[in-house]
């Protein structure tokens, strides 16, 4: 195998780039569809050309970028990730897979290398779901694993998915061309921050991911009765605010002394007065569940309906749960854990297996084909937060390890 060299300078520089595109104070603000979300998709665009890959957009907004093989009856070896960032978002989650695999097509661009399979790098659309909350929305399109609720989704404001996806030139009326499969994709690659502090506090670069959590999100309304605050004695009130706070103590409880399953958040809760002089009539939350065993979440799914359930008789409150995503855990097949470890071990790094507490386009792609992802740390395990760091040394570790998957993978699938 031809022994190539990323060149951590401009992977470096390229990543400090696009984490200008929606950078704030308050950190990155890059959420799909946006302005931002279509500037960087537009300079990865042009980084795709450069390396001399053809590019096109699918009916779903995935950006995919092309290079053929010397042997044309091979499907496509694939990487990928995605640049949308949640609300308040860092610069390295998805960035760094996109950004890493781009300066791997540029090196085998500069070095005139030739794979013997087609190269493929994907911008998955909408990864992250914030806004419409119907997250992987490219990479499950792919995979096809879009449900009815993926063409009707709207924000809150009613504003229709579909014509935000028109912006980024998808077509949610022809979604359906979307899908792909192995005949088309022969393995899938993503690079990756942890997320998670176990790298950066066992000091080991290299992480191979053994599987990516089942991830299950409720949206919850809780109808209360509003009324004055400094006249309604506080016997007999029905606070729906009150009512939250039990239902967030509880989604604590569940996952942490019950143990029932490894996470339980609420990330999200609006109150539709917000005002400090009106009792609470009308409360939404966001909640999610997550594990890798499907059985845990569906444990903590009857569970916290049980306690919502409490919580309506003692407060006399109405609670109403819609599970708006169930997303299935994966688990990386075996020879593809070797394969990042050998592609490691050719970087002379150390390594260590562990699993996904973030959900990843790879986990929609597990369903179509082989798919593999490459960890490196997050400093103090810090993501989903302006402070996201991962060191330029640890970024182009990990895309090492992602060219050398590639060569590997070229040679072998
Ligand atoms: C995606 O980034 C997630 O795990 O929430
Ligand atoms: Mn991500
Ligand atoms: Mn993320």
């Amino acid at each position: 195998m031809k022994t190539l060299n990323i060149n951590s300078k401009r992977l470096n520089q390229t990543l400090s780039e696009l984490g200008t595109i929606g950078s704030t104070s308050q950190g990155m603000q890059r959420l799909a569809f946006t302005q931002y979300d279509i500037e960087a998709r537009d300079m990865t665009l042009s980084l795709m050309s450069g390396a001399g890959l053809n590019t096109r957009i699918d009916t779903a907004g995935n950006i995919i970028a092309r290079k053929e093989g010397t042997s044309p009856d091979l499907a496509a070896i694939a990487l990928g990730s995605h640049i949308d960032t949640v609300p308040n978002g860092g610069k390295y989650d998805g960035a760094l897979g996109v950004i890493g695999a781009i300066e791997v097509a540029q090196i085998l661009e500069d070095t005139q290398t030739k794979l013997r399979h087609p190269l493929e790098i994907v911008v998955f659309t909408n990864e992250e779901g914030t806004r419409f909350k119907r997250w992987l929305f490219g990479s499950r399109a792919m995979a096809g694993l879009l449900e009815p609720d993926d063409e009707t989704a709207a924000d809150e404001e009613g504003i229709p998915m579909s014509s935000r996806l028109g912006d980024i030139g998808g077509n949610m009326l022809q979604i359906s061309k979307a899908p792909r499969g192995r005949s088309e994709i022969a393995a899938y690659f993503e690079l990756h921050i942890e997320q998670g502090p176990e790298l950066h506090q066992s000091g080991i670069p290299i992480g191979v991911v053994t599987g990516i959590t089942g991830r299950w999100v409720y949206g919850v309304e809780i109808i209360g009765v509003a009324n004055h605050a400094g006249t309604t004695p506080m016997h007999g009130r029905r606070d729906a605010l009150v009512s939250a706070s039990q239902l967030v103590l509880a989604v604590q409880s569940l996952a942490s002394e019950l143990e029932i399953c490894r996470v339980g958040t609420v990330g999200n809760i609006q109150s539709y007065t917000n005002a400090a002089n009106v009792i609470p009539g009308r409360i939404s939350l966001g909640v999610e569940f997550r594990d890798v065993d499907m059985r845990c979440l569906a444990e903590a799914d009857q569970e916290f309906h049980k306690i919502a359930k409490q919580i309506e008789q003692t407060e006399g409150v109405n609670i109403t749960i819609t599970r708006f995503e169930n997303t299935e855990s994966v688990q990386i097949n075996q020879s593809m854990q070797n394969l990042v470890e050998q592609a490691t071990d050719l970087t002379g790094l150390n390594y260590k297996h562990l699993p996904s507490g973030a959900g990843h386009d790879a986990q929609a792609m597990a369903n179509i084909t082989d798919a593999a992802m490459v960890f490196v740390p997050s400093v103090n395990g810090i993501s989903h937060a302006p402070d996201e760091y991962s060191t330029p040394e640890d970024c182009a570790n990990g895309a090492q390890v992602l060219l050398n998957l590639l060569m590997l993978a070229d040679e072998r699938v």
